[in-house]
């Protein structure tokens, strides 16, 4: 029998109407100044890109990767940049536009290393985050939704590489509370 690996946490229409509010609040905040914002691949870019849209201000983007060591589903902590930024952000207004905050030890890590470049100001927004697995006190201007821990994929978010073209986000249920193996999730299921 097939494990059961969907289930909609947040619809499309859910994500739309928090995006647009979203970009609304920033646009509000940031009146009057030009913009940076900070994807972090690969996971922001289905945000990033709705979330630009809502914004009536002077924006540029950018894009950086960052990397915790191992490939299971639990971050290890230790951070490493794959892809820096191709700007030079001293001076510049900068928000870093992340897709989920679980322990927060990533983009914490990724905050110290932006800081020291001595930007005129240096704010996250996320869409997601799982208070619960919170590990380090981390200050985020602007959170989407707050999740339960559950193994979230969709709307850029992925499991293994997968799922990031879902337009809803959906939690990773197998059966058993264990989670299975790609080539499961990789049934027709989803
Ligand atoms: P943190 O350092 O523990 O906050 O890890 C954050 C990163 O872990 C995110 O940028 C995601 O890439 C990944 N991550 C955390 N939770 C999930 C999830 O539920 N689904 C997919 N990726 C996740
Ligand atoms: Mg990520």
């Amino acid at each position: 029998m097939m494990p059961s690996v969907k289930e909609v946490l947040l619809s499309s229409e859910d994500i739309k109407e928090k995006v647009r509010e979203i970009g609304e609040r920033i646009t509000e905040d940031y009146r009057g100044q030009r913009l940076l914002l900070v994807g972090i691949l690969r996971g922001a870019v289905v945000f990033l890109s709705d979330l630009m849209r809502h914004l009536q201000l002077p924006c540029e983007i950018d894009f950086m990767e960052v990397s915790s060591y191992g490939a299971d589903t639990t971050s290890s902590g230790v951070a490493r940049i794959l892809k820096d930024l191709q700007e030079d952000i001293t001076g510049r207004h900068v928000l870093i536009v992340e897709d989920i905050i679980d322990t927060g030890l990533t983009l914490s890590y990724l905050r110290r290393s932006l800081l020291a470049r001595k930007p005129a100001s240096l704010k996250i927004c996320a869409l997601l985050s799982k208070p619960s697995r919170r590990k380090i006190d981390l200050d985020v201007k602007y959170v989407g939704f707050e999740v339960p821990d559950e193994f979230v994929v969709g709307y850029g978010i992925d499991f293994a590489g997968a799922y990031r073209n879902l337009s809803d986000i959906h939690a990773l249920k197998p059966e058993g509370g264990r989670r299975p193996s790609l080539p499961t999730f990789l049934s027709e299921d989803l």
